[in-house]
């Protein structure tokens, strides 16, 4: 694949963007509310806080539910065949709606739009759709709603632009715990994997930026940010100087927000130093997502994933020396083709012998364009389904031990909410990322509590204060 280079988005450019804002705010036909519906991934997740703080900034406000908006955007996922459906359906539903309310107008946008060809798909297929936009394209929607605005025919922009825009709008939907991107795209290609044609060449944002970002955020009262990136373990590869993921995490580490976390990690970038920089800090959370895919060593040739079982392993036990007692969780694939019931059974014996506190478990599901879609020897449906059910009732099995190591610990709970079971009991997560329910109220929302934890009930740690 030829070398690309990012396009950092100007200052110019953004205050082009915000002239479109102004120009929009005279428009009488204008929408007066919105509402995002988001699919997929964190990555997507925190792009429609982006979306939903344009939005804010032209003077709109977030309608209940979609049915009330006068601006729905779908921001959509494509990693797997029912993540696209899902997100049709939906979007197909709204044209009911239109019935009731003919100013509303539909946007959908993110990574399913982003693959060659689909925009175009899409519209024919779905025509009161009236405004579709690419993943790189996020910043310009001012521009694209006025557009939109000002014509009669759909707007349809899809650059293939390996973008980073700084300094955007961004309306969050906590208080207490932020999203900050560090790195953008994907350059791994696993075979299976369409991410990397709907995300673009990996690119990293400068360090000084970040810190920045994550400096604004402690002092607005943020207790944990949580950094993403399809693999933020080779942040820093294309800058400047000598830039790393663990130097990155030092620093952030000094700065005093109280807990750190971060996404997807790639086994094959885990780096000693980083293990090491994570053994000593203060805030960097004891927790680690450490997408394994596969416990065959063929399976993971085949996924281009460039390492073995064994150097997996060496990980874990390396994270696990380093940080006693660390959380750690993984995504497995299973119906990869060819895939016997030999190798399945490698899988199985990985998820027991590492014993992850919880795993996100996926059939094998056929992308166009990638690798793994052209190979032969697909794996039956219902073969597929079989494995992957006895994979959860072992997971379910592991998990349950693996969380007995809690019990009787003292933990600090960032509270996220009223428990679903009763109202005068609360949960968050612990500093090893597992769910945990004490007693409370509504009043500690975004507070960390220290509790014990007492006892396992229904696959949930339940714990007292202290
Ligand atoms: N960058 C992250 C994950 C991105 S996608 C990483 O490398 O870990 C999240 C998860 O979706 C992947 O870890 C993988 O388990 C799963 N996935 C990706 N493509 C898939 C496909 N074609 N079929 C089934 N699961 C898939
Ligand atoms: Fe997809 Fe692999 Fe990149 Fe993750 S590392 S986004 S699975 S190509
Ligand atoms: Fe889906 Fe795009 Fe994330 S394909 S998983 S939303 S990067």
């Amino acid at each position: 694949m030829a070398e690309r280079k990012p396009v950092i988005i100007t200052p110019e450019q953004l205050e082009e963007q915000r002239q479109y804002m102004q120009e929009i705010l005279c428009l009488p036909q204008r929408p007066k509310s919105y509402f995002v519906v988001t699919y997929g991934c964190q990555m997507n997740a925190h792009d429609s806080e982006i979306l939903a703080g344009m939005l804010r900034d032209m003077d709109m406000t977030e309608a209940p539910d979609r049915e009330q908006a006068d601006f729905v955007i779908f921001n959509t996922c494509c990693v797997r065949d029912n993540a696209e459906r899902r997100a049709l359906g939906n979007v197909t539903w709204l044209k009911e709606v239109r019935k009731r309310n003919p100013n509303l107008i539909i946007a959908v946008c993110g990574c399913m739009i982003q693959q060659p060809g689909m925009a175009e798909k899409i519209l024919k297929q779905y025509r009161f759709i009236d405004l579709a936009f690419g993943t790189s394209n996020l910043y310009k929607l001012p521009e694209l709603l006025c557009r939109t605005l000002n014509s009669d025919r759909a707007v349809v922009v899809v650059e293939d632009e390996d973008t980073i825009a700084e300094d955007l709008p961004v309306k969050r939907l906590r208080n207490d715990a932020a999203y900050i991107t560090i790195m953008y795209g994907c350059d791994n290609f696993c075979s299976y994997c369409i991410v990397p044609y709907v995300r673009g060449r990996e690119r990293s944002r400068e360090m000084e930026a970040i810190l920045a970002e994550a400096q604004q955020l402690k002092d607005s009262g943020v207790k944990e940010i949580m950094l993403l990136g399809q693999n933020v373990n080779s942040y820093g590869k294309g800058l400047e100087g000598h830039v790393t993921f663990a130097e990155l995490l030092r620093k952030l580490d000094k700065m005093g927000i109280p807990r750190i976390r971060f996404m997807t990690s790639h086994p094959k970038d885990l780096s000693d130093e980083l293990i090491e920089v994570m053994g000593k800090s203060k805030h960097i959370l004891p927790q680690f997502h450490l997408p394994v895919q596969a416990g065959n060593d063929e399976i993971l040739r085949q996924m281009n994933r460039r390492y073995t079982r064994e150097q997996y392993l060496n990980r874990v036990r390396t994270l696990r020396a380093a940080v006693p007692g660390i959380g750690l969780t993984t995504d497995i694939i299973v119906g990869f083709p060819g895939e016997t019931e030999e190798q399945f059974q490698d899988t199985m014996s990985l998820v027991k012998e590492v014993g992850y506190d919880s795993a996100f478990t996926f059939i094998y599901s056929p992308r166009t364009g990638t690798k793994a879609a052209a190979m032969e020897n697909q794996i039956p449906e219902d073969v597929a389904t079989d494995r992957i059910q006895r994979l959860i009732a072992l997971q379910d099995e592991c998990q349950k031990q693996a969380m007995g190591r809690f019990v009787g610990m003292e933990e600090e709970v960032l509270v996220e909410g009223l428990s679903r079971r009763s109202n005068t009991a609360v949960s968050g997560k612990g500093r090893h990322g597992v769910s945990i329910t004490l007693p409370g109220s509504e009043a500690d929302i975004g507070q960390i509590v220290r509790v014990r934890v007492t006892e396992i009930k229904n696959n949930t740690l339940m714990a007292e204060r202290i």
